[in-house]
């Protein structure tokens, strides 16, 4: 094949990979993944270093609770999908520095409009809907506060949540307990929802966290918080408080073995349309250099294309990569 400048970007990001066909190796967590999401209750927690690929993950888990298994397919786990598996709606949440606590990691939630990824998305009327207060008779603690819209027979044709002026967290309770039942109306049929919290560890303050998220969890409303750390009491302070809901979710992101990091290469190899090959050598060069980083083998991939592109070839040796 004749040369041909490439974008270094087609065949390798430093993004986090949201598209499972990107997404490399990893078939351990993937299984852990798909049996954290199976189990009604409980928390699930994603953790590890640095750059280690943690929210890719967390994007991955998003996609299997949204029903697309091409990573199971993928990793050849087709045996997992024989039972029928739950299924989500889904909201993934970045959180930053700005956010001090609990409470404002709530609100933040309760007003993120993000079409993607928002949780607004999936509240009826963006949670405006307003009709008629009253207590519901099926009151169970905090959730007897909805707005109910009532139909042509004076009966409840829909009943619709909305939000409670100065009560963030029953805000939040109502706008979750409506997402599941509103949605299954127009969509197919989930069973829950699936609340993805990435970057959790840069949360100010984190007490009460963990005592919070197992007061709001339940049949129909599961959590996932991702973040930096070794262990799980580094992501949740009053981890003791989640004991028990964390038993099955615990998922611990352990840097990749050389043969995953070298199928990236592999991978993008596909993306460049087979118009760039790598050397065998060089792809193990890599792979130990990046020490199982998968921030590494993706950013010094790229780089390699980069300077091929000026050297004038689409075959990267040992030469291109002496060049980086
Ligand atoms: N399974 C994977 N296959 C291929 N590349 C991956 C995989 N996981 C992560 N990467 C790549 O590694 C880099 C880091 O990934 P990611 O952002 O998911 O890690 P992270 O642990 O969340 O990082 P941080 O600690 O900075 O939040 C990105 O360039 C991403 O494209
Ligand atoms: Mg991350």
């Amino acid at each position: 094949m004749s040369f041909r400048v490439v974008n270094p970007e087609d065949g390798f990001t430093s993004d986090v990979i949201t598209d499972p066909h990107r997404f490399v190796g990893r078939a351990d967590l993937i299984q852990e993944s798909v049996d954290a999401l199976n189990s009604s209750l409980g928390l699930i927690a994603i953790y590890g270093k640095r750059g280690v690929g943690k929210s890719s993950l967390t994007r991955q888990i998003q996609a299997l609770a949204n029903g697309n298994y091409n990573l199971v397919h993928k990793a050849g786990l087709n045996h997992i999908l024989h039972k029928k598996l739950r299924k989500y709606y889904t909201v993934y949440y970045a959180c930053d520095s700005m956010i001090d606590d609990a409470h404002d990691l709530i609100s933040r939630l309760c007003n993120d409009t993000n079409e993607e990824d928002g949780l607004l998305r999936l509240v009826p009327d963006n949670g405006k809907q307003l009709t008629e207060f009253s207590r519901s008779t099926e009151s169970s603690g905090g959730l007897d506060l909805k707005v109910a819209s009532w139909g042509a027979k004076g009966q409840e044709a829909s009943k619709y949540t909305s939000a409670v002026p100065g009560d963030i967290v029953q805000t939040f309770r109502n706008f979750t307990s409506a997402v599941v039942e509103s949605n299954n109306r127009c969509f197919s049929k989930r069973d829950s929802v699936l609340i993805l919290l990435d970057e959790f560890d840069v949360i100010k303050n984190k007490q009460g966290l963990g005592s919070l998220i197992k007061s709001l969890s339940s049949d129909k409303v599961k959590f996932g918080i991702c973040g930096i750390g070794q262990d799980l009491s580094s992501l949740i302070a009053d981890h003791a408080s989640v004991g028990r809901l964390i038993e099955q979710g615990s998922i611990f992101v352990k840097p990749m073995s050389e043969n995953e990091t070298t199928e990236i290469f592999r991978v993008a190899e596909e993306f460049f349309g087979g118009q760039v090959k790598f050397d065998g050598d060089v792809v193990k060069q890599i792979a130990v250099l990046s020490e199982g980083y998968p921030y590494f083998a993706q950013l010094i991939g790229k780089s390699c294309v980069s300077n091929a592109n000026i050297k004038g070839t689409n075959y990267i040796d040992q030469a291109v990569l002496d060049l980086v």
